[in-house]
């Protein structure tokens, strides 16, 4: 089997540093951990000789940001977003930087990201997996306090769809998980008090799982992934 170059957004902390745990176990892939606090992205994989650790910030510049990371790098097998921000606050206090920080963040930059990372994976078979949330799933329960959230990741789920469609003679394919509650910082701060049933590395198994091998079968596809609710 060839090796993979694969890259993670958002591998700081919660559900993305236990993906990169994971994948950095079989040391033939190639891992690229992102996110704005590389000295953190150092403490945690700093051991793993298959872990590129860099920082990048998804609310500003991501084209040249990703062209200093990458310029050496010709061919990504699969990218996985699952960087994201959540503000809990009733919505008439939600203030306008809120809005864009978390369309920004959970949105524009993923497609900005994928953008730069079109002409790397066209080369091969290659799979982008969206992290969204099930606050963002079509008709699922929506929770007080987290428009600029749940419709953020709305956008990122159509975005999936729409990036199929357009992209869909192209040797990439595109699917969007829409996660349900995992215990992490994220979770705490959406629902304080609440006790998830899976943990981070649970869900890293299955993400894992499902970016290696789904994309033989599945293109274009929004799927809950959640045992609750929320
Ligand atoms: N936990 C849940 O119950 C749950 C449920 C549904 C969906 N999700 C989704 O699953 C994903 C992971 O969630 P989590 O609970 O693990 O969250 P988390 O613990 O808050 O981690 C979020 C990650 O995103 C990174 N990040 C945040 N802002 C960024 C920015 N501007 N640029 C680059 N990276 C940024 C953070 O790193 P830095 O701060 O170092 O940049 C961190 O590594 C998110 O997309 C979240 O919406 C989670």
């Amino acid at each position: 089997m060839t090796s993979k170059t694969i890259v993670v957004v958002g591998a700081s902390r919660g559900i993305g540093r236990a993906i990169v745990e994971l994948l950095a176990k079989n040391r033939s892939t190639k891992i690229y951990a992102l996110a704005r606090n590389k000295e953190k992205l150092i403490s945690n994989f700093g051991d793993f000789s298959n872990v590129h650790c860099a920082s990048f910030d998804l609310s500003h510049s991501i084209a040249g940001q990703l062209a200093d990371i990458f310029q050496e790098e010709s061919k990504i097998d699969i990218l996985i977003n699952n960087a994201g921000t959540l503000v809990n606050k009733p919505f008439e206090s939600i203030t306008h930087e809120e809005f864009t920080q978390s369309y920004q963040i959970n949105a524009i930059g993923v497609m900005e990201t994928v953008q730069y990372f079109i002409q790397k994976m066209n080369a091969s078979h290659s799979h982008i997996v969206n992290i969204s949330s099930m606050g963002g799933f079509q008709g699922s329960m929506k929770f007080a306090g987290l428009a600029a959230y749940s419709t953020s990741k709305a956008a990122l789920c159509s975005f999936t769809e729409l990036f199929a469609e357009e992209y869909k003679a192209t040797n990439i394919r595109m699917n969007c998980l829409c996660l349900g509650a995992v215990q992490t910082e994220m979770l705490e701060d959406a629902f304080p008090g609440y006790s998830a049933p899976l943990s981070p590395q649970q869900m890293a198994d299955f993400i894992v799982d499902f970016a290696e091998n789904a994309s033989r079968y599945i293109n274009g596809k929004i799927i809950p992934v959640s045992l609750s609710t929320p």
